[in-house]
Parts: structure tokens; C-alpha cells; sequence
């Protein structure tokens, strides 16, 4: 099985869509567009992501403590589409928040989900991060969906 039939295949698992952001050692916020997102378990409540070894985020996830899941809504498919390509400051414009704790929260979210992370496992070109949920917040409105490599509105 090679990875364009692979794609193809998981293609149809239909998911949401979400930016997990942080904060770099040196205070700058960094962010990715993901959709591997699990929930791994309700007790304690644990989540997974999935983060390609090639990616600017992985090595900042794993040198962090705390990461944040950005649920995308339905209108911010050009935010999961900037998040996911080179572009020299994916913040410059785009309306978001830092919070005390360092947390960065992009305005408009359906959901902020605040994770600590707990453990890592390797999987495969990915590393599996494991995070604890110690807080979040949810928003009204139609999410974000992605579906045989394109996007949707759940309406
Ligand atoms: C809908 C969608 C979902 C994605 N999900 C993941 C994911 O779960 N894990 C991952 O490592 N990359 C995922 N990617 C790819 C990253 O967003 C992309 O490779 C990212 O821009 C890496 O570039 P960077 O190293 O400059 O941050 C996804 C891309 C898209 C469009």
C-alpha cells in the first residue's frame, strides 16, 4: 500500500478540523493544521495527536508542556488552509490571544481544548503525543469538516 492509496483510503473517514498552537522556548507562538485528533480517554480525559517528524511543530510539542487544540469552525477553512503551507508569519493578521499561562487561543474557534502533555509514542513518520485536558471552552456554530482531501461545513 503506498501513501497516495493510503490517503485516499482514510480519506473517508470524515473528520474536523483543528490548529494545535503553542508557545516556542523563545515566547514565539507556533501553529499547524491537524485532523489525526483522537479522544483516547474520558478518566482520566486524554487525547491524541499525531505530528509528522518533519514538521516545525514537532520538536516545539515535544519541548512543550502545554499545547492548545483549536477546533476550526465553518468559516475558517482559509485558516486550516494557511496553517497547513509555508508562509512566513501564520499569525501576521490572524485575530488570536495569548493567555496568562501562555496559551494561544485563535479567535473564532468552535472549541479550545487545553491539553498537557503526558506521554509520546513513535508512530511510524508521526510521533503519537498524548495530552491531558485541563480546561477549554466551546463556541456555537457549524464546524469545519474534511473529507476526501477537501473541506465541508456541517451545516
Ligand atoms: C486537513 C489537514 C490535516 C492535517 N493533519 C495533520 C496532522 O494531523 N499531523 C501532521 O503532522 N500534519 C498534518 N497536516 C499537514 C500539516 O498541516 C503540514 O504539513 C504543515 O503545514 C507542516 O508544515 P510546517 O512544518 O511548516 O509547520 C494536515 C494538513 C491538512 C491540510
Amino acid at each position: 500500500m503506498g501513501p497516495g492509496r493510503f490517503r485516499q483510503l482514510l480519506g473517508h473517514f470524515a473528520t474536523g478540523v483543528t490548529i494545535i498552537t503553542l508557545r516556542r522556548p523563545d515566547g514565539q507562538p507556533i501553529g499547524m493544521t491537524a485532523n489525526s485528533l483522537a479522544s483516547v480517554s474520558l478518566d482520566p480525559p486524554l487525547l491524541s495527536v499525531c505530528v509528522d517528524h518533519q514538521t516545525v511543530l514537532h520538536d516545539a510539542i515535544l519541548a512543550a508542556r502545554e499545547f492548545m487544540v483549536n477546533v476550526l469552525a465553518g468559516d475558517q477553512e482559509a485558516l486550516a488552509r494557511r496553517f497547513a503551507a509555508k508562509h512566513d508569519d501564520r499569525f501576521k493578521g490572524v485575530g488570536h490571544r495569548i493567555t496568562p499561562e501562555g496559551h494561544v487561543l485563535l479567535d473564532g474557534a468552535l472549541a479550545h481544548v487545553e491539553c498537557r502533555r503526558v506521554a509520546q509514542y513513535p508512530g511510524g513518520d508521526h510521533t503519537i503525543v498524548v495530552g491531558r485536558v485541563i480546561g477549554g471552552s466551546t463556541h456555537r456554530g457549524p464546524p469545519l469538516v474534511f473529507f476526501r482531501g477537501g473541506y465541508a461545513v456541517l451545516e
